[in-house]
């Protein structure tokens, strides 16, 4: 009958429905692949391009930048000191006061703000006299328990969380924004200077003793409480590592040999690019639209600003080709960036036997109701792809870094752990992409090398880092020493 012909052709039609979303997503997982052998490529390649970047200015994508700290806390930081972290979609004002030789961290206060997106685009000026008037808000609560000694002016560690060519400690100019932030006139700027200013205009009485990136910040706090830390890596909207070099492996460094021997780096991985890295058409294409095309390649596949997106280009392929959502494109998955990596992160650890957090985060982000089981394993399974791709990546990142440093094996008798500073939202709060990450460097590096190797997670240490290294270039040091 002409209803048993109705049911046959639904039958078939949702049949090869199936089908071809099973095919889309296949060919995107294979897409994805990470076996070990392309991973040990990424790494090697990695190790390539850091040698480069060491070598000369502009020798590589990897623009391993000099940090002008060679000293790392000691634990004998003393006194009252702010810092400021900028970085993300949020940035932070702190005070510390810290105690001295095996005093630690006596007291801490700290202030959270969100960054209004128009100021990410805006000019200069606005953005920085936002901060600036953050700042002053801050400094007018402070209370009786910090006080500093009359006459001394406020110390501030400034981290700044985007690619900067340092000019010392305290300086540096904005080489470019990355992040999705794109102020024009910023870039060439030196952006203590530009804070400086804004300061001055919002009566703040201040004075910038330590500009870094947050990885040296991290790197600072993590070292403070764990001397064994050599490395520190943020997974957060954006991601970087920074580690402990030997001054003589710096032929580009002219400066001074540093008494300790040592320079911190800072790799701006972020720009990392190689032939080894698993492109899809999706990340071509968020590439291409992004705000930085053909930069930040190594950071569009690993954190947390992008996995999300790349989700939703794959479902929205899914959705006009394989009509996973039905005969019409739902049309919010058609919005750029709706899609955040903590809600997908909620969705790839839903537990529950129906997957209800997803069928809920579907409906209210996406506006797509009813999505049978079916669909929403589907969904599912695109964000461990997607998750997986970035963390195994992240690993072998971690994993050409050790290499360079010559802790990817174990010398004969030696026991020494190296330990690995962590921070970022991704890390902290995406448990599945943490886990898969960790996992990826035991596999890389083999049962033995691992246990030598330690991930720390260092909760907001890169602000607490920043107070230190202002600490250990206060100005008033110079006084007492000279
Ligand atoms: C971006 C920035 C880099 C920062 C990282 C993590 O890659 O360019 O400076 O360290 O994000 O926040």
């Amino acid at each position: 009958s002409a209803a048993v012909v109705l049911i046959m052709r639904h039958r078939m039609r949702s049949s090869s429905k199936w089908a071809r979303v099973v095919a889309i997503l296949k060919e995107f997982e294979e897409k994805c692949g990470t076996p070990t052998s392309k991973l040990m490529q990424v790494a090697d390649a990695m190790t390539v391009e850091m040698h480069a970047g060491l070598a000369s200015e502009g020798g590589s994508k990897l623009k391993m930048l000099i940090s002008y700290v060679d000293n790392l806390p000691t634990g004998d930081e003393e006194g009252v000191f702010y810092a400021l972290d900028l970085g993300g979609t949020n940035f932070r004002v702190l005070r510390v006061q810290l105690g001295g030789k095996d005093g630690g961290i006596v007291d801490q206060e700290f202030s959270e703000v969100s960054i209004p997106p128009h100021l990410m685009v805006g000019t200069s000026d606005a953005l920085f006299d936002y901060i600036a008037a953050e700042l002053a808000k801050f400094v007018a609560q402070e209370g009786q328990k910090f006080h500093l000694p009359p006459g001394r002016q406020r110390e501030l560690g400034f981290t700044f969380s985007f690619p900067v060519m340092q000019t010392s400690i305290s300086s540096g100019t904005l080489i470019r924004w990355t992040k999705g932030f794109s102020i024009d006139d910023t870039v060439g700027q030196d952006v203590v200077a530009e804070l400086a200013e804004a300061m001055e205009r919002q009566g703040v009485d201040m004075q910038v003793s330590a500009l870094v990136n947050d990885t040296i910040g991290t790197l600072a706090g993590g070292r403070y409480s764990n001397k064994d830390v050599l490395i520190a890596v943020i997974m957060g909207t954006g991601t970087n590592a920074a580690y402990v070099e030997r001054a003589q492996a710096i032929p580009k460094w002219h400066g001074p040999p540093p008494k300790s021997g040592e320079m911190v780096i800072n790799m701006e991985w972020g720009n990392f690019r190689s032939s080894h890295l698993p492109l899809t058409e999706y990340d071509h294409a968020l590439d291409a639209e992004s705000l930085n095309p053909s930069e930040q390649i190594f950071e569009k596949l690993t954190s947390g600003m992008y996995l999300g997106e790349i989700v939703r280009k794959v479902l929205c392929k899914l959705a006009e080709e394989a009509a996973l959502f039905g005969d019409i494109v739902p049309p919010k998955l058609r919005t750029s960036f709706i899609l955040r990596t903590p809600d997908m992160s909620a969705m790839h650890h839903d537990t529950s036997s129906d997957l209800r957090v997803v069928g809920k985060k579907l409906k209210d982000i996406l506006e797509i109701s009813n999505t049978s089981l079916k669909t929403r394993r589907v969904v599912v399974e695109l964000c461990n792809i997607v998750a997986t791709r970035g963390a195994r990546l992240a690993a072998a990142g971690i994993l050409g870094v050790l290499k360079k440093m010559g802790r990817d094996t174990l010398r004969d008798g030696e026991t020494q752990k190296t330990v690995i500073a962590m921070d970022g939202g991704l890390y902290e709060h995406y448990t599945e992409y943490r886990k898969c990450l960790e996992n990826t460097l035991n596999e890389l590096l083999g049962e033995e090398v691992s246990q030598s190797i330690v991930f720390e997670h260092s909760n907001d240490g890169s602000g607490i880092g920043a107070a230190l290294l202002a600490a250990s270039h206060s100005k008033y040091l110079e006084v007492l020493e000279s």
